[in-house]
């Protein structure tokens, strides 16, 4: 990930991904996290410590950025109810109730006779969808950590004071963050699952990179791209008063994050030569394509003791999941727009977004200014 390709016509996806195709289950379900039961783990990585001896506040959209994350803090201890009662068995049938008239929980549009499914009655969905909750609350818990010690690397390595101060705040954002996805899960759930070793995969990548804005691009143009149009989601879908609130002011965070991102690269990028560009395409490309397959759930399918490769099969079928995984494109393609990295040199990314199934998404809304309308925070205290 951190080489530069010699002849940047002739990259080839086995370089960059480690497979030819892109729906290779073989190669998908390889990767897993063969070390379950550790408490801690390690990445080795050389970065470079910087020191600004330039005081000067002189990045406008930083300064304001940064005026907005002081006033919009939240305390996860006394601003959620964290006494409502979640009975999660009635939470995800009402869900479903609201989501899925259809009946389906998983594998939408699929013919499932003749499948493992089959004979599967509401008793095995509903401990299903338990569990895709539990997954996806963890998985979120873990990105959020991820989030935290990204956004610690960068007030390390950023050069410009503006930068250092906003992501200091950005660090006691993400601490927030991975405090109310643990309580939630410790609290109101029953059963965590250890980090997805694609979404693993993705922090390494990001983390070994020792230049400071491949810090950014990985963490707050991918990763918190996505998981601003994930929380959206599933906002949306649930019916869960306390987790619908966390996510309300969860997502007015990182709204101002992803800004960080798209404010601080767009004036970084306009140094950089092609070549350079090159890489940062390359790396936003891998970025994507790790995230779609841990978004395949694979450990729910272990610990409901069913065949991992056939669900997997099924799932690649499944007309909603086509939907859910475009979408959560939406703010991701539009902000790699904005940088400059679709278009440039010859548009070799534009070609791996169209690949992928998500480039409809380039005009919706970057995230630049969007999360001055995005502050919940900000309209819960207007209001009380
Ligand atoms: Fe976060
Ligand atoms: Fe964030």
């Amino acid at each position: 990930m951190t080489t530069t390709n010699p002849n940047p016509d002739t990259v080839d996806y086995t370089s960059l991904i480690g497979r030819e195709n892109i729906n290779d289950l073989e190669a998908i379900l390889s990767i897993t996290n063969s070390d379950v039961h550790a408490t801690s783990y390690s990445v080795g990585a050389k970065v470079d410590t910087t020191f600004t001896w330039d005081y000067e506040q002189s990045r406008e959209p930083l300064v304001k950025l940064y005026e907005k994350a002081k006033t919009s803090q939240w305390n996860a201890s006394t601003d959620l109810d964290w006494s409502t009662d979640v009975d999660i068995e009635k939470v995800v049938l009402a869900n479903m109730a609201q989501n899925r008239p259809d009946g389906a929980v998983a594998f939408g549009g699929v013919d499932l006779s003749g499948t493992q499914f089959a004979k599967w009655g509401d008793k095995e969905w509903t401990r299903f969808a338990i569990e895709s909750n539990n997954w996806t609350m963890s998985q979120f818990m873990h990105g959020e950590q991820g989030a935290l010690v990204c956004t610690a690397r960068i007030v390390e390595t950023v050069p410009w004071i503006d930068a250092k101060y906003y992501a200091s705040t950005q660090v006691v954002d993400e601490a927030r963050h991975v405090e109310v996805f643990s309580r939630y899960l410790n609290e109101k759930l029953d059963g965590h699952y250890p980090i997805n070793a694609h979404l693993r995969l993705l922090l390494d990548d990001i983390l070994m990179d020792s230049r400071w804005d491949m810090t950014y691009l990985g963490m707050q143009i991918m990763v918190e791209g996505l998981a601003l149009a994930a929380f959206g989601f599933m906002h949306q879908m649930t019916t869960e008063p306390l987790l619908k609130k966390m996510l309300r002011y969860v997502m007015s965070d990182e709204a101002r994050h992803v800004a960080f991102g798209v404010l601080s690269l767009k004036e970084y990028y306009q140094e950089l030569d092609a070549h350079e560009i090159r890489d940062r395409q390359e790396f936003a490309f891998e970025a994507a394509v790790r995230m779609r397959d841990r978004f395949m759930q694979q450990e729910v399918f272990e610990r409901m003791e069913v065949n991992v490769k056939e669900a997997m099969q099924l799932v690649l079928l499944d007309e909603n999941r086509v939907v859910f995984q475009s979408m959560l494109f939406s703010k991701i393609v539009p902000n790699c727009k904005k940088l400059g990295l679709l278009d440039a040199g010859d548009g070799w990314l534009r070609k791996k977004f169209t690949e992928l199934g998500v480039i409809q998404f380039e005009d919706w809304a970057d995230t630049g200014e969007e999360y001055l309308e995005l502050d919940e925070v900000a309209k819960d205290r207007a209001e009380a």
